[in-house]
């Protein structure tokens, strides 16, 4: 049964896609069956940091019904055991909770770690709240940042969000 992680921050541009990069190359380079989830529609990035530039499918097609989810996950190059669910590249996809839910459903039993790169603020992490096994915040060394992580913190201890 796969750990799911999700990679948050509240300010943007802190490192959380580098970090899940490196995360998860460091859990397959130990042989964990490992895949990173993009989510931020619209600001796809990570097909550049992992260097996979042959994509067809991505998420978006996936929950629109384009493709099957097996179509729109991809592989990483010298990485065996890692594979990525790229971001739509269409800033009007919406990815729900439910979608995100079926996707873990469905790679759950595949995989030994998910690990959703999320993008900033409160939106997109409500949805990964109750799927989420592990929460990691990203912050750097700049007061405001760290402000925005103490309330990220209060925001997904507070059982009402
Ligand atoms: N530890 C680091 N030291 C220096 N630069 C870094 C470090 N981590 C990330 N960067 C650089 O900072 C920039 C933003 O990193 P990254 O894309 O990982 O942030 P992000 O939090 O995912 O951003 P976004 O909120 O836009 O998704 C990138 O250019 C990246 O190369
Ligand atoms: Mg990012």
């Amino acid at each position: 049964m796969a750990k799911i992680f999700s990679i948050a921050s509240g300010k943007g541009g802190v490192g959380k896609s580098t970090i899940s990069c490196h995360l998860a190359k460091s859990m397959a380079g130990h042989g964990e069956k490992t895949i990173i989830i993009e989510t931020d529609c619209g600001f796809r990035g990570l097909d550049i940091i992992l260097n996979t530039d042959q994509i067809v499918y991505d998420i978006g097609d996936f929950v629109s019904g384009n493709c099957e989810l097996v179509d729109a996950i991809q592989p990483v190059e010298n990485f065996d055991h890692l594979h990525f669910l790229p971001a739509s590249t269409n800033f009007e996809q919406t990815l729900n909770h439910k979608d995100l839910l079926k996707i873990c459903e469905s790679l759950k039993n595949i995989y030994d770690n998910i690990i959703f790169d999320l993008p900033s603020g409160y939106a997109m992490t409500a949805k990964t709240k109750n799927i989420s096994d592990i929460f990691l915040i990203v912050v750097t060394p700049d007061p405001v940042c760290i402000r925005d992580a103490s309330m990220f913190v209060d925001f997904l201890r507070n059982e009402k969000c």
